[in-house]
């Protein structure tokens, strides 16, 4: 390998200023998914000024960049996110979002002003490059059926070698580099179960099916998937979120209806939970007389690292913070859709540490006050700097 690592040059003048402008800009501009208009012509924009690359829009709100070097070899693609969430902010620094009711709350406004970077950087190297690197600028993250999964239909996975992704994370301190091996995201599945029953009067019950003590027992039975039906040792959890019925003190609705989520990794926990979902609100409501209408929307595959791409990153972070802060971050119920690229390549999903208690960057993601460190920025484009170092063959001798 070479004697010094592509992270270790120089940066150009000025672009570690552009860094944060265009993330600052991203910010104060936010959209949501599949309405990334601005945000994707400010990229493709910015893409276009850059020498030596091939920039197109796969879907219309992503863009892509392509980096082909001067010789034959592998292909590598590294992915940013770019949609913003429907939430009001309570920040108030100078920067923040001038759209009501939109928000950059996980940090994508971050993720895309990294890939910036590292495309300017990388593309300054391409003479020496073997192979290709391709910047997916993606749409709607946030939002099923998620724009990875657009983007895979639409090709830009064809002679992939790898995929890499990187996202900014609050709970770990900057400066720290999260690492997972093998499982990392679940796959987040959504139900909706309406209870038919016939409602009337509170005083008279017998006289009616009521939808909200049979939707009770449908709640307090799905907990019983989890904790009696599953193996304890797989990951699974399923959540009820809404409960809605009713409008007055004496009166029993006719319908209610329970919203949720089922989180697992593994097709079949995944199946399993789904069947059995169906069984206890089916059979419950049979029980009490009632009906039930069960909508289940499978949501993006679990995010499962690959064990070699893992490694090689997980070097490449050692290099970058040093070892005792490159952290292993057990597996999260949270779910994200770069799965949707990990089905067709081997790839890994990076956390970038982006808290900062000592500056009041503590709240969570997708909370209004939500926000990162800043400094977390150069790290993120240095590691995709050098996992692009890493995976591909460079000519070191020029
Ligand atoms: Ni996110």
């Amino acid at each position: 390998m070479a004697e010094q690592t592509l992270t270790s040059e120089a940066w150009p003048v000025g672009l570690a200023e552009e860094l944060i402008a265009w993330r600052r800009h991203l910010h104060r501009h936010p959209e949501l998914s599949f309405q990334e208009n601005r945000t994707a012509g400010f990229v493709e924009d910015i893409l276009r000024g850059i020498d030596g690359l091939i920039v197109s829009r796969p879907t219309p709100t992503s863009v892509l960049a392509r980096l082909i070097g001067s010789r034959p070899g592998k292909t590598l693609a590294l992915r940013a996110d770019m949609d913003a969430l429907p939430i009001q902010e309570e920040n108030t620094f100078e920067f923040a979002s001038q759209t009501p009711g939109v928000m950059h709350a996980c940090g994508h406004d971050g993720h895309t002003a990294m890939l910036l970077a590292a495309a300017r950087l990388l593309a300054a190297r391409r003479e020496r490059l073997h192979g290709e690197i391709r910047f997916i600028f993606q749409h709607a993250e946030e939002r099923l059926p998620g724009g990875a999964a657009e983007l895979v239909e639409a090709g830009v996975m064809e002679g992939v070698d790898w995929v890499v992704g990187e996202h900014l994370a609050s709970q770990l301190p900057v400066g720290q580099i999260g690492i997972a091996y093998g499982d990392m995201m679940a796959s987040p599945d959504n139900f909706t179960i309406v209870i038919k029953g016939y409602g009337g009067h509170a005083g008279y019950p017998h006289k009616t099916v009521d939808t909200i003590a049979v939707g009770a027992q449908i709640v307090s039975n799905l907990q019983h998937i989890v904790s009696r039906l599953a193996d304890p040792l797989d990951r699974l959890v399923i959540s009820v979120t809404q409960f809605t019925a009713g409008s007055s003190h004496n009166v029993i609705p006719d319908t209610a209806v329970l919203k949720g989520t089922v989180r697992s990794f593994g097709e079949r926990v995944r199946a399993d939970a789904r069947d059995r979902l169906h069984r206890i609100a089916e059979g419950i409501a049979a029980a009490h007389g009632a009906q039930v209408e069960i909508e289940y929307v499978y949501g993006y595959h679990p995010v499962v690292n690959d064990e070699s791409v893992t490694h090689v990153l997980e070097e490449a972070a050692i290099e970058l913070v040093g070892k005792e802060a490159v952290i292993h971050v057990p597996p999260g119920m949270g779910g994200e859709d770069f799965s949707a690229y990990q089905r067709k390549v081997p790839g890994t999903f990076v956390n970038i540490g982006a808290g900062n208690a000592d500056k009041g960057i503590v709240y969570p993601h997708h909370h209004p006050r939500f926000t990162f460190d800043e400094d977390a920025l150069q790290i993120g484009v240095r590691l995709f700097v050098l996992a692009a170092d890493k995976l591909l063959e460079w000519e070191r001798s020029r």
